[in-house]
């Protein structure tokens, strides 16, 4: 361990940290150990991670001192922030800056900062395609991250473009429903544009390989995806995959999206607006084959919904 050079996760009882503390535990001659950070070292998954031997400490984004402490010694720091938990792009730059200004105060050498791009560059503020969110945003959990890229500058740090989770399948909810008619459809405003899709494990291996890549990856932006489908070809396979019958696609009307009502209904219309309205943009800031090179592993969708089929409600 002394020798190694320590990555601070944060997010490590998530999706994307847990993803890169599980590739760091899985290559132990790899000259990286994972310090988890989590609110709360009681919690079962922190927990889980003690067991596994990783050194797990407490910190919150919301308490730069705590971060500070957290990062003390560390090589590097996997910054990722959940804007799902308090739904505000202004709480998600406050995070990030304190990720940021915690990490300069440790002197840390290596950052990669989970982000998304800036929305508002694809459309003039009088666009009214589609609203603006929380005033200023068109989707805030994009849109506050890539404001939060400047509070990185003066740091060594990776900017990763993630994509959309094919997790949020089971997570989300998102998954085809069951109609009256017993046949099972879902609803996207996505016509048939491809939406640029990834396993959430995936994007913690390709941090590992970041940080495994070092100085090369620092200064730039990295944008990744396993896979770019249209709705109807994720309902192909799944119904392949899972065996089930036709899965019916209702392309409705971003608008008819946003008004269904659910929490984040509006920013998911947004965003799934964007990725039909703005494809080619969406789909060329990421790259399978620059993931695929990060993360030898890479899953394709069939992969994924192959490994992960009893979670999946059908
Ligand atoms: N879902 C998607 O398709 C998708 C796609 C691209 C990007 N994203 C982005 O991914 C981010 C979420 O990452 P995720 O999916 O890996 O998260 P997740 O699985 O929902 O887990 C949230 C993680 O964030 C940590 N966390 C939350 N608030 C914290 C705080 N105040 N202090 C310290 N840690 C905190 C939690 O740690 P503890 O609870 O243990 O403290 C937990 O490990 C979001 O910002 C979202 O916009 C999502």
């Amino acid at each position: 361990m002394a020798d190694k050079k320590i990555i601070a996760v944060l997010g490590s009882t998530g999706s994307q940290g847990g993803g890169l503390v599980r590739a760091i535990q899985a290559d132990p001659s790899g000259g990286f150990a994972a310090r988890a950070v989590t609110r709360d070292t009681s919690k079962d998954k922190a927990k889980a991670l003690a067991s596994a031997g990783v050194q797990v400490v407490k910190a919150d984004l919301d308490d730069v001192e705590s971060l500070k402490k957290a990062f003390a010694g560390a090589h590097g720091v996997y910054a990722v922030t959940n804007f799902w938990e308090h739904f505000s792009g202004e709480k998600e730059k406050a995070q990030a800056k304190n990720v940021a200004d915690a990490a300069k105060a440790a002197g840390i050498k290596h950052v990669v900062w989970s982000t998304l791009e800036d929305i508002r560059q694809f459309m003039k503020p009088d666009d009214k395609r589609m609203p603006m969110l929380q005033e200023k945003y068109r989707v805030p959990h994009f849109d506050a991250k890539a404001e939060a890229n400047a509070s990185f500058s003066g740091l060594p740090t990776t900017f990763l473009v993630t994509s959309f989770y094919w997790d949020n399948l089971y997570m989300f909810g998102l998954a085809p429903k069951k109609g009256d008619d017993g046949n099972l459809a879902w609803t996207f405003p996505m016509g048939t544009a491809k939406m640029a899709g990834i396993a959430a494990e995936d994007i913690g291996k390709v941090a590992y390989g970041i940080f495994k890549g070092g100085s090369q990856y620092v200064g730039k932006t990295v944008g990744i995806m396993g896979e770019a489908l249209t709705i109807e070809q994720m309902g192909q396979t799944l119904s392949k995959v899972l065996g089930v019958g036709p899965i019916k696609y209702n392309a409705v009307e971003a608008d008819v999206y946003r008004s269904f009502g659910f929490p984040g209904a509006d920013e998911m219309g947004n965003m799934f607006q964007v990725y039909r309205d703005f494809e080619t943009e969406v789909l060329g800031a990421r790259s399978a084959e620059t993931a695929r090179a990060l993360n030898p592993d890479l899953q394709t969708f069939d992969q994924f919904i192959a490994k992960n089929k009893s979670k999946i409600p059908t």
